[in-house]
């Protein structure tokens, strides 16, 4: 093993060097054309964040007596999220590390206050549409309900709402819906679909992870929208992450829940052992001082002002794009994307190739795997920062997209596939042997190309291909 600590200390500089050379194969966030993961404020916004999280660094958030600032800051954050949820005097809520810490404390919550409201339930399930992040289903897993996925609409991608009524049943103690899904961009019909939990004394979360902000903010400039925040009487917890489309540093995510009645259900305080007192509302205990301080100083420097115009832009953008890709021989954006979030999808060519040779010439997107209908595909979420270079986007993706259709695929899908279907009964350690001379694996470092990877993964059953890739990185 090759660790970090060494006998002699070494220099400030010939450290950072070493660091920074670690660096020199990640992606670069500044050039404007990742497209998932990486939400880029601008230079200025970007330095003044910075500058709050490292000046609130060393503060421990576990100690809110002596840290009184993280009570505050914590509090102006909850508040303006809240307000932009639509949420009335009653609402409450904090913030965690991010959106999959908001959901695990949403489904917890949950659990718990179905055994003191709802004692009747011993087998506690979950009801929620495939398009739902996988959060869930690791809450689920940790908190000890069963998973009962429904079906998509194929036309655009929401919650089949008659899916969704059937899965419902008396051990429900929770259901879920996206504003919007991750996967496609679109908000589910949380209405209905928070009205039909209601008439069970199901709670139902509103997973606005990745889009209350945006989609609030869109709705305050008049855009007409379907309702997905509190104005909805049926929603009991939202999730609404600031390090996606809130635009501050990772690790700044909220939780909001209707009332008192239900938070109670959130916290872990613990005096019965020789330690100190532990008082947590959320998931983690120590937590630094920056993220809280980060999204506050972003929320006061852009001001509704700031969000506007990134969400106007971003959305011209996107409208932009989402016509042009359609117009391309063998693309298709899928469904119909409330925001500026899409996939792309194609009956033409290898869509994992599409972004391998995408990924050559700079650009980053997500694959995203066959699941519930959804086709394989790649997977945008466009932002601020890439808002100039759609044009340069666009005609790339043409380009590439000729390119492959005119010389033809160096994936040979048919065949991958062929194999697949042959191994994907067998015990993994086979599935792996038969693959992987297809894949271009040697060692542990992935390939360059991963198409041929990716199109594997893509014919595996999803509970295989999860099997497969535990046994793999757990072998690095
Ligand atoms: C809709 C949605 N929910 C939850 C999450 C999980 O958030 P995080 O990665 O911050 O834990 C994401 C992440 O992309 C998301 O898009």
């Amino acid at each position: 093993m090759n660790g970090a600590m060494q006998q002699k200390g070494m220099s400030h500089e010939e450290v950072m060097k070493e660091l920074m050379n670690f660096a020199e194969h990640d992606v670069d966030w500044r050039t404007g054309k990742v497209m998932t993961g990486l939400y880029d404020p601008g230079k200025d916004a970007h330095n003044l964040a910075v500058e709050a999280y490292t000046r609130f660094l060393p503060q421990n958030a576990l100690y809110v007596n002596m840290y009184t600032s993280i009570g505050k800051l914590e509090k102006g954050v909850v508040t303006s999220v809240a307000e932009l949820l639509r949420a009335d005097d009653e609402v409450v809520g904090n913030m965690t590390s991010g959106g999959t810490e908001s959901i695990l404390m949403a489904i917890k919550t949950a659990r718990d206050w179905a055994r003191e409201n709802r004692p009747q339930v011993k087998e506690p399930e979950m009801v929620l549409p495939v398009s739902a992040h996988p959060a869930f289903i690791k809450a689920a897993h940790y908190f000890g309900l069963k998973v009962v996925q429904t079906e998509l609409d194929l036309y655009d991608y929401r919650a089949d709402i008659q899916s969704f009524k059937n899965a419902l049943n008396s051990n429900t103690v929770v259901a879920v819906g996206s504003a919007p899904n991750f996967s496609h961009g679109s908000i589910d019909p949380i209405r209905e679909m928070s009205e039909l939990a209601a008439e069970k004394d199901i709670l139902f979360h509103v997973d606005g992870c990745v889009g209350g902000i945006y989609l609030s903010i869109m709705r305050r400039m008049g855009e007409d929208l379907m309702d997905f925040d509190f104005s909805l009487p049926g929603v009991t917890t939202i999730s609404a992450d600031l390090h996606k489309y809130g635009y501050t540093p990772k690790n700044a995510s909220v939780i909001l829940y209707r009332n008192r009645n239900l938070r109670k259900h959130a916290w872990f305080i613990c005096s019965s052992t020789t330690e100190y007192l532990v008082i947590n509302p959320t998931a983690q205990s120590t937590r630094t001082g920056g993220p809280f301080a980060a999204a506050w100083a972003m929320l006061r420097f852009l001001g509704e002002e700031g969000f506007r115009e990134i969400v106007r832009s971003s959305q011209e953008a996107t409208k932009v794009m989402i016509e042009r890709i359609d117009s391309i021989d063998g693309l298709e954006v899928l469904g119909e994307p409330d925001m500026c979030m899409f996939t792309i999808a194609s009956d033409r060519v290898n869509i994992f190739e599409v972004d391998d040779e995408m990924g050559m010439l700079g650009w980053k997107m997500i694959p995203q795997f066959a699941c519930g209908g959804s086709p394989e595909n790649l997977h945008v979420s466009l932002t601020h920062a890439n808002v100039p270079y759609v044009e340069k986007y666009l005609d790339d993706l043409k380009y590439v997209v000729d390119k492959l259709t005119r010389e033809g695929s160096s994936v040979n899908t048919e065949e991958l596939s062929t194999l697949v279907d042959k191994v994907a009964e067998s015990p993994i350690e086979d599935i792996l042997a038969a693959v992987i001379p297809h894949i271009g694996l040697t060692g542990i470092e992935l390939p360059e190309r991963m198409a041929p990877l990716n199109t594997v993964l893509n014919r595996l059953p999803a509970e295989k291909r999860d099997q497969l890739l535990t046994f793999y990185l757990n072998m690095t």
